[in-house]
């Protein structure tokens, strides 16, 4: 097996894997650092971004009144130091990415227009029309590229991480090019892997989202803390899934109708309506379709976002890229037409345990993005919070990756899991001769985790589903992949991805059982209020030999204490 040695492996060139090389790099031009991505980087989910990022960049707007929006939106779960820390932060990003060339929207004045998403009291997402993630992709891939010290392996898939005695060591990765495994030699390991909604089958996600980083580390012993947290999006288009249809469009002026021809968000949240925090909306949406006032069609029941009182051309100019979408994945013109739209998984918040210094469990591992868990966004995430996550804790990791590098020598790996890991993959995956399917397989599992752990949750329906997710986890073990060769075997790519979703499907279920109340994202009908006494606690869940294991882990609060969510 070739052996790779870095100072920094970065695993995931999506915007928080890229900024974190940007930073690492910029930290000490000495340091040397592996950028390792399963797609070519423009590629990553990012690219899917289209709302914008947040940051108080005006008069009005400030950083407490962006934190307590934050901690609203969260239900009063996400972690008010990390909050904190994080609204003082993401000013710089924004500034950072405009030094690089980003083309941000202007306003009359050539300010950085903003504006207004679902949660937020004040206009401080910032966008370009709305192909922002693909924009901020495409500005910190030229950057990384043209920096002497950052290596690219593209299409490279990492398959398990190598820790002995609470540290890192390194990291195993196929080079799907060739198939062959390679081990990769790190004093650090950064996680920038992205989210996992994969696990669903109406989803915004793309078909990499498969949690990859969040399994890895799980299986290495690092706690993931809470799963339960799946956050689903008002506005995924019915025909195509459930892409993601921005709510960059409810904030230029588009509202949502009933069969009946009403704009019901009046009844939810009265003051902020169509702009209410997802939760609010995504359940609002649920609520009329099973009452019966939701519209049909051969896709399935939908709800209609209207957007055609804004005109074409204003609709060229602001939602180029809806407009596309609609066209060409739904045969539409969003001028003319309804768009058909129902909540679809769109965000994880939970993943992988980190502080506010990306820090986990292991010594020189990190995880920043959508596969880490600070807590920044608790039981609901605002909308254009997460690219600004991925700046801010993406160059945070980076530049603690590249210290604890500096003051570190590379030790040896433990070659007898590498061993064991090339069994798994090439004997155990890639070599048996099993009678399963895994397209049979994903799709059981996706349809499980739509059906019992949706939008309204209940023991029964989680109890089943987890059920069902460990049989599908037995089945796995007689799968076959049918080509056997090394090549590009996107066969065996597909299975190991597989493999990594069935663990998370599992630890999501497990958690969502766990949480006996109903906060933010997570709705459990057979226990419908909040209950600040006994689960104002994060939840963790930890692989081990014995099985799954649990913890809890208080909430921090710092100025605002918990209050009845109204919008
Ligand atoms: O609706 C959107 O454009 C999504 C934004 C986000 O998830 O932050």
């Amino acid at each position: 097996m070739e052996k790779i040695s870095c100072d920094i492996a970065i695993v995931g060139a999506g915007i928080a894997g890229l900024r974190a090389a940007i930073a690492a790099s910029n930290f000490n031009k000495k340091i040397n650092i592996a950028v390792i991505s399963k797609t070519f980087p423009v590629r990553s989910h990012s690219v899917c971004a289209q709302g914008g990022t947040a940051a108080v960049l005006r008069r009005g707007d400030s950083f407490d009144l962006h934190a307590w929006d934050t901690v609203k939106g969260s239900d009063f779960l996400a972690d008010q130091d990390v909050v904190e820390f994080f609204v003082k932060k993401a000013p710089k990003q924004v500034i950072f990415l405009d030094c690089l060339g980003m083309p941000w929207s202007r306003d009359e004045e050539g300010l950085i227009a903003q504006k207004r998403f679902g949660g937020h009291s004040f206009s401080r997402g910032c966008f370009a029309a709305d192909y922002t993630g693909l924009h901020e992709m495409h500005t910190l891939y030229g950057k990384a590229s043209a920096l002497e010290n950052i290596t690219f392996y593209n299409e490279w898939f990492a398959t398990s991480l190598l820790t002995e005695e609470g540290k890192i060591k390194g990291l195993t990765v196929i080079n799907i090019k060739t198939g062959e495994m390679h081990l990769f030699k790190a004093k650090a390991v950064i996680l920038a892997t992205g989210g996992f909604m994969r696990v669903y089958s109406f989803t915004s996600h793309s078909h990499t989202a498969t949690g990859d980083g969040v399994a890895i580390a799980y299986r290495a012993g690092v706690p993931l803390k809470d799963m339960e947290m799946t956050q689903f999006h008002p506005t995924g288009l019915v025909p195509a899934d459930g892409v993601l249809i921005t709510e960059g469009a409810r904030s230029e002026g588009g509202f949502l109708l009933n069969n009946k021809g009403e704009r019901f968000m009046g009844k939810y949240a009265p003051e902020m309506m169509e702009l209410a925090p997802r939760d609010v909306v995504a359940r609002a949406e649920w609520t009329e379709i099973m009452e019966k006032r939701g519209f049909s069609s051969s896709f399935g029941k939908y709800i209609a976002l209207d957007l055609r009182h804004l005109g074409e051309e204003k609709i060229k100019e602001k939602l180029p890229f809806i407009k596309e979408i609609c066209r060409k994945l739904a045969g539409l013109n969003p001028a003319n037409d309804l768009i058909p739209v129902k909540p679809t998984a769109h965000y994880s918040m939970g993943g992988i345990h980190v502080n506010v210094k990306t820090e986990t469990e292991v010594r020189g591992l990190y995880a920043a993005g959508e596969c880490s868990c600070l807590s920044l966004h608790g039981a609901n995430r605002l909308g254009t919070n997460s690219t600004a996550e991925c700046l801010v804790f993406g160059e945070v990791a980076g530049v603690e990756a590249a210290k604890y590098a500096l003051k570190h020598d590379f030790s040896e790996a433990p070659l007898d899991k590498v061993k064991s890991e090339e069994e798994r993959v090439f004997d155990g995956i890639l070599g048996k001769e099993g009678f399963e399917k895994v397209p049979e397989i994903r799709k059981e599992m996706r349809e499980t985790m739509n059906e019992n752990c949706w939008l309204f949750r209940n023991e029964e329906g989680l109890k089943k589903g987890l059920k069902k997710i460990r049989e599908l986890k037995e089945r796995f073990k007689h799968v076959a992949v049918e080509d056997k060769g090394k090549i590009f075997n996107t066969g065996l790519i597909a299975a190991l991805e597989l493999d990594f979703m069935l663990d998370i499907a599992e630890t999501i279920l497990t958690s969502a059982l766990l949480r006996k109340e109903s906060r933010g994202a997570h709705v459990r009908v057979d226990y419908p209020e909040r209950n600040d006494k006994e689960w104002l606690v994060h939840t963790l869940i930890y692989c081990s030999k014995e099985g799954l294991k649990f913890n809890f882990l208080p909430v921090t609060i710092t100025k605002w204490k918990p209050v009845a969510r109204k919008y």
